[in-house]
């Protein structure tokens, strides 16, 4: 096959990944452990063909610059290398984001083009192998190839550095997304956790409580602890951003409203609504909550936000290749 197609939907780290023990490798210094969401997601689109001169890379649309494609390819290159071609790739991605959400995703968007090369190559690695390759693109992109909660395990070498499913989270759990602010973040993940690891006095306790939590918290999924997982991954974010602010300079990721949301949250909690918030390297806010109340909980966070900075999701799956007619829209 020389042309695939394939859809992969973004997660939200319950047990965040942050730092790297090897920058080329996408080595993490702790596992982590997500929720794949089905309301965000990219569909990607390769071709591979002897009549292209060189790479090229549209995203949403639109060509992009030199510099963007020189990244896909290298991408590409783990791909052609392992498959043994030399051709040039034409990849075509869409992100389906609400556009006010402002959480387009590195996530999605590798687990999709690790699958679609997958297929295009006929290499059909198995989701766990495909896994390490994913996460040579963003690390976060390693867990999303497969739905529900998904574990990165850190692993000790490229080779075993990969996700596996933990459960497929088809009970009652969700999340509701406060869009706090959409333009590009100031600093990135990437940037973000290597002046942590680099700075923080804090940051040997992260990564010795994030295997901690880590434990608690699949034990917790296994019983179905809502309350419990709830704890843990609020607590887990909260840890990751304070080893965060104990880097030299200091990276806060809080604006005012995301501090609006987390308060608002607690407020819901002390009326015996268990919903508990998680953030990542940027403003927004997520709020882990049960999905038969994320309704009523996006309309309590109304008051403060408006209707387009909430979006409620449920759990999603993990990659899958598109149907002829959905690659056809
Ligand atoms: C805070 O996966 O975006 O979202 O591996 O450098 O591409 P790179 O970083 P990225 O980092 C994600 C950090 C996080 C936590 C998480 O998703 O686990």
């Amino acid at each position: 096959m020389t042309k695939a197609a394939v859809r992969a939907h973004t997660n939200i780290a319950l047990i965040k990944y942050w730092g790297k023990a090897d920058e080329t490798l996408f080595l993490p210094m702790n596992s982590s452990l997500s929720l794949t969401l089905d309301g965000l997601y990219t569909d990607t689109f390769v071709e591979i063909s002897d009549t292209f001169t060189e790479d090229q890379f549209y995203l949403n649309d639109v060509l992009q610059s030199p510099e963007e494609t020189a990244k896909i390819s290298r991408f590409l290159d783990l791909f052609r290398n392992k498959a043994g071609i030399t051709h040039f790739i034409q990849v075509k991605s869409i992100n389906h984001v609400p556009t006010a959400a402002g959480l387009a995703s590195s996530a999605s968007a590798f687990a999709a083009l690790a699958g679609a090369m997958n297929r295009a190559t006929g290499l059909n690695m198995d989701l766990e192998t495909l896994s390490t390759y994913a996460r040579r693109g963003s690390g976060s992109a390693t867990r999303s190839l497969f739905g529900g909660f998904v574990e990165w395990q850190k692993g000790t070498s490229s080779e075993d550095s990969m996700a596996v499913p933990v459960d497929d989270a088809s009970w009652d759990i969700g999340m509701v997304i406060i869009a706090v602010n959409k333009s590009a973040k100031k600093i990135s993940s990437r940037i973000g956790m290597k002046q942590t690891v680099e700075t923080s006095p804090f940051y040997p306790a992260w990564v010795a409580s994030a295997e901690e939590d880590l434990l608690a918290i699949k034990k917790a999924i296994k019983a179905r602890d809502f309350e419990k997982v709830g704890q843990i991954t609020e607590h887990s974010a909260m840890k990751m951003h304070g080893s965060m602010l104990g880097a030299e300079t200091p990276i806060i990721y809080f604006e005012p409203d995301s501090i609006k949301a987390i308060h608002a949250v607690r407020a819901l909690r002390e009326q015996g609504i268990l919903c508990y918030v998680t953030m990542d390297a940027g403003p927004n806010v997520k709020v882990l909550c049960r999905l038969s109340e994320a309704g009523k909980i996006k309309e309590m966070l109304r008051e403060y936000f408006s209707e387009e900075q909430l979006l409620i999701s449920g759990p999603g799956q993990g990659i899958r290749p598109l149907t002829a007619q959905e690659a056809a829209e």
